[in-house]
């Protein structure tokens, strides 16, 4: 949540940011602002709105610096406007900060520091921090300098933050920190960017340092230094080579990042598998957790913990893993998990799902269930993100960078992974081999069924086309397809803001059934498997109540067809494939209907694609 690019060096710093600001825009879209130091003087420009709003007040009332820090907002105190927009700048208007994260503690400070006479100017947590570092650098008497008064003005914060500062006492300088929010260091030659994420840096350099929790960083003429936030001692640290294209992260030709994305499908979900499966022995190979294997093979319960999709897609885990491992797994949002007391010790896995590897409640969750005792896994998205580098052990989907709000290509690979590690745990607990080379033949095939499963897209459009106005919309699925149908709705809901229920298909009869009327479409995930029968029953029930129908299938059959109103066919394949071909379609749908209503689609409103705020 919020964007962070900074740069220092000898480039014009304002294309550099606004080019930043928009891969980052993808963290938050309320706001956006820069601010520019030129020798001694300190100037910013804030606007409530996307990155473009700020980009055209730049052309018309145009600012110069040799270094500059910028944002783009995801709101949290204080309503989206220019006043509440970072940077925040302190009352001596030489001291300028961005801030992504939250200063939990800042209405204390707040009274404080109006105590003493400092006046705020916005309603955010962030400038408090600012007024709070210009307070302790201005007071003191010139004991310290500005590095300090920054890491004396860390000392008493409490919450979460990823900072860049800088002063106009100190024009060749930034001054930068991590507290549970990310920021990746840039070194280039003789230039350093500060980031949310390394999107704004590669086309400047592949060399960056991820910073940890309680780092603080210093670049100064051309040099930087790394240190903890609460001492002097200075921290050594590695830099990673980043392989990420330009290509990777922009759309193409493609009208949004999400569509590109379905589409990616058709190669993002065997690049996660790549050189992970071992038909010969029906099994896969997954490096990452080699050496905990006897761990997991021996533990007596497994928890998964995610957030959004990448929680549905944690219970889909839960399905496989039961099905072929035969351990007792608990799927549990993480926001939940993290404040109850589960049963979590020696013997307990704990696998961490999450695209972005920043979710602030997933790293929450793995922190207390390490403390508790537990071997950590995490399946992330993003190399280098703190949950990958927080868990004990992983497995890395190798989706690409998912740029889109509503998570698509993740979510599939977050399936395939799980696919594989049931299967790999399983195998080793005495599944068959012709059960594992029936299920990794499957997986062989994925690359021809996503992409038949996307030539649905025509008819895809005619039921986007007819049902576009529905106030609600209703997602069923029995067994492994549930967690389906609550990706299905939550899908519609980020994107066309069309409510949406997921149900097991049974439950339906429970209460939602009062909902349905001719106004109602309702989609049933209904493969031709042990469920198929039963499923029928449920779309018997929704079309004696005048309900509009809508089939996700693996394979037509007469009574479907004249049943529903629209049948979408995807490949016959295992039943462990159909819950990735059918949640394809329901990301085309979702996508279409957005299309329909007019919705902005990468930019939903309200939502931000990491959620780094508990
Ligand atoms: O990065 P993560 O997978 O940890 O994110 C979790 C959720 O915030 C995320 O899946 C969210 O629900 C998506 N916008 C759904 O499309």
């Amino acid at each position: 949540m919020c964007g962070i690019v900074s740069y220092i060096g000898k480039k014009d710093p304002v294309p550099i940011l606004i080019k930043g600001l928009r891969r980052l825009e993808y963290r938050g879209y309320d706001s956006a602002g820069l601010a520019l130091l030129d020798g001694k003087s300190l100037n910013s420009v804030k606007k409530a709105g996307k990155v473009s709003e700020l980009s055209d007040e730049l052309s018309v009332s145009p600012i110069k610096g040799n270094c500059g820090i910028a944002h783009t907002r995801w709101a949290t105190h204080g309503v989206p406007n220019d006043i509440n927009a970072h940077p925040h700048l302190d009352k001596s208007g030489k001291i300028a900060l961005v801030h992504n994260g939250i200063i939990e503690n800042y209405d204390s400070i707040k009274k404080t520091l109006e105590k003493r006479g400092v006046v705020f100017s916005s309603d955010t947590d962030s400038e408090v921090l600012v007024q709070l570092i210009s307070e302790i650098y201005h007071n003191d008497e010139g004991q310290l300098d500005f590095k300090d008064a920054v890491k004396a003005a860390l000392q008493e914060v409490v919450g979460a933050y990823g900072i860049v500062a800088m002063c106009s006492d100190e024009p060749d300088s930034l001054f930068a920190a991590r507290m549970g929010s990310p920021l990746v260091l840039g070194v280039g030659d003789n230039e350093f960017l500060f980031a949310s994420d390394a999107s704004p840096i590669i086309e400047y350099t592949r060399n960056v340092i991820y910073l940890d929790d309680g780092e603080f960083v210093e670049v100064k003429n051309s040099a930087y230094s790394i240190s903890n936030i609460h001492t002097e001692e200075i921290v050594s640290k590695t830099i990673t080579k980043i392989d990420l294209t330009i290509e990777e992260i922009e759309k193409g030709e493609f009208p949004h990042f999400m569509l590109k994305e379905i589409h990616d499908q058709k190669h993002s979900i065997s690049d996660t598998l790549r050189g992970r499966l071992n038909l010969e022995d029906g099994t896969s190979m997954l490096g990452g957790i080699n050496d905990y294997l006897p761990n997991i093979l021996e533990a007596s319960r497994i928890y998964i913990t995610a957030c959004g999709t990448s929680w549905h897609a944690g219970l889909i885990g839960k399905h496989l893993i039961e099905e072929y491992a035969r351990v007792p797994v608990h799927v549990e949002y993480a926001s939940e998990f993290r404040y109850r007391n589960a049963i979590i010790d020696a013997n307990t896995i704990l696998i961490a799902i999450s695209q972005s590897g920043e979710t602030a409640d997933t790293l929450a969750a793995i922190k207390k269930s390490k403390e508790l005792g537990a071997l950590t896994l995490g399946i992330c998205n993003v190399v280098g993100s703190s949950i990958s580098r927080e868990t004990d052990a992983g497995i890395f989907t190798h989706a690409g960078p998912e740029i889109g709000v509503a998570s698509t290509k993740a979510f599939t690979a977050q399936v395939t992974v799980l696919i594989m590690l049931a299967l790999k745990i399983g195998r080793k607990k005495g599944v068959s081999l012709h059960r594992g080379k029936e299920l990794i033949s499957s997986l062989k095939e994925i690359d021809t069924n996503v992409s038949k499963t996307l030539e649905t897209i025509k008819l895809v459009r005619q039921v986007a086309k007819a049902t576009c106005n529905a106030d609600n919309y209703l997602y069923l699925g029995r067994g492994v397809n549930f967690p389906v149908a609550l990706e299905g709705a939550l899908k519609l809901k980020e994107i066309s803001y069309i409510h949406a229920e997921g149900y097991p298909a049974a439950e339906m009869k429970h209460g939602p059934i009062a909902l349905i009327d001719k106004d109602m479409p309702v989609v049933f995930l209904a493969p031709q498997d042990e469920t198929f029968l039963k499923i029928l029953s449920n779309i018997e029930e929704v079309k004696a109540r005048g309900g509009i129908i809508i089939t996700v299938t693996d394979e037509e059959n007469d009574s479907l067809n004249s049943l529903s109103d629209y049948v979408l066919v995807t490949p016959k394949s295992h039943r462990y494939i159909f819950p990735i071909t059918s949640s394809i379609i329901l990301q085309l749908l979702a996508y279409e209907l957005a299309q329909f209503r007019g919705c902005e689609i990468d930019q939903p409103r309200n939502l931000a694609k990491s959620v780094t705020v508990e």
